[in-house]
């Protein structure tokens, strides 16, 4: 048993303490945005916020997580779609079979929050994700666009 605190919601969840959260999130509480990608912290597909940091969730034991702790999901990070990031990602149209996409948003989320002017070296440093269909320049020049740095021209 287990208590999350999932896009402003707390949920009860009948799980084993070393369930992965990916597996709690995407099958317990029914958030399919988060995707499983590797299952080995390796290609970020699964990245959620917990407590304004990104983490990989399918390398995190759900039984680590506290009451307290904030998690958010790619549902969660806004009502509307409306946060700058998914904004950026809509008009340099980002995504090319999307799959990797909510993870790389929730990354670029919580780049922004502790970076709002990140470089292009921040950029990479914090993007870590892996994409199979190469958006890695798109990524770059959107993140630009959500942090207002400049007018980005598509690429
Ligand atoms: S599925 Fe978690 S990092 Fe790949
Ligand atoms: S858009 Fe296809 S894996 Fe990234």
């Amino acid at each position: 048993m287990a208590k999350l605190n999932i896009n402003g919601s707390v949920r009860d969840v009948q799980v084993e303490p070393d369930t992965p959260l990916l597996w709690v999130i995407r099958e317990q509480v029914g958030l399919t945005g988060t995707k499983y990608g590797c299952g080995v912290a390796q290609c970020g597909a699964c990245s959620v916020h917990i407590n304004d940091a990104v983490v990989r969730s399918c390398s995190m034991r759900v039984g680590d997580v506290k009451d307290s702790d904030r998690i958010v999901t790619i549902e969660g990070l806004s009502k509307d779609s409306s946060h700058p990031v998914q904004k950026a990602w809509a008009a340099i149209d980002v995504p090319q079979c999307g799959y990797c996409q909510s993870g790389q948003i929730m990354a670029a989320a919580a780049l922004l929050k502790q970076k709002p002017k990140p470089t292009d070296a921040d950029i990479d440093a914090a993007m870590t994700n892996i994409c199979r269909c190469g958006t890695y320049q798109r990524i770059r020049t959107a993140v630009h666009l959500a942090a207002g740095n400049g007018n980005p021209s598509r690429t």
